[in-house]
């Protein structure tokens, strides 16, 4: 048992303070659909995973750029995760808005979804991604971008995962470079 106070709940921008100069969750997200035909497919016949890789890229870049209000560039894309296989004649939406954001990168959450061209049956999730963008000035140099202020239960949720997933990259990031430093230090050429 012990006596200490449980950590604090992570901050959530427009929670307490009312965070008048942050852009709300719906103010970027945005929608891309396109139909998929024999130019997308593998060897294998289904679609390839570079395809949908384009669109989720395409989709949270216009996401990024709308919530930063300029240039935005792709800094790293994790978790893709293909959970179907995509047929030639599906039609994917793809799905993105800006879950997270820190002083001058975003971290934007895709989900793809697909259903046949021609049916009225409900799209299934086939894919989702999260990608990380940073705004950019003409220089190609990081800017700052309005805090993000989620808005639904479901905002604030995914707020919050891509806080412990932010955390997890930069820690990751720093173990490896320490390792590397380590190596170096030990006389190990690669
Ligand atoms: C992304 C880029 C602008 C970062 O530049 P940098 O000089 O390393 O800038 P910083 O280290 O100050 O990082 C700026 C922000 O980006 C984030 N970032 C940088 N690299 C990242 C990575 N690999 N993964 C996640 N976030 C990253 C930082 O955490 C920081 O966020 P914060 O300000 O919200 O805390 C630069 O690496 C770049 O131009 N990369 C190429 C981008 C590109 O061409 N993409 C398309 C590929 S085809």
């Amino acid at each position: 048992m012990t006596d200490q106070a449980p950590a604090p709940e992570p901050e959530i921008p427009g929670q307490t303070t009312g965070d008048f100069h942050g852009k709300p969750t719906s103010a970027s997200r945005t929608a891309l659909s396109h139909i998929m035909t024999h130019n997308d497919t593998n060897l294998l016949g289904t679609v390839h995973g570079g395809v949908i890789m384009k669109l989720v890229d395409d989709a949270a870049g216009a996401v990024a750029g709308r919530h930063s209000g300029g240039p935005a560039v792709t800094a790293s894309m994790d978790e893709m995760a293909f959970l179907e296989p995509v047929r030639v004649g599906d039609l994917v939406h793809v799905k993105a808005q800006v879950n997270w954001t820190g002083r001058t990168s975003m971290e934007v959450g895709v989900r793809v979804l697909a259903e046949r061209w021609n049916e009225s049956t409900p799209p299934t999730q086939v894919g989702s991604a999260y990608l990380v963008f940073t705004a950019v000035d003409a220089d190609g140099k990081p800017r700052p971008v309005p805090p993000v202020i989620p808005e639904t239960e479901r905002d604030k949720r995914r707020y919050q995962e891509a806080q412990i997933r932010r955390t997890h990259r930069l820690a990751r990031r720093r173990a490896i470079m320490e390792l590397r430093e380590q190596r170096v230090a030990e006389g190990h050429r690669d």
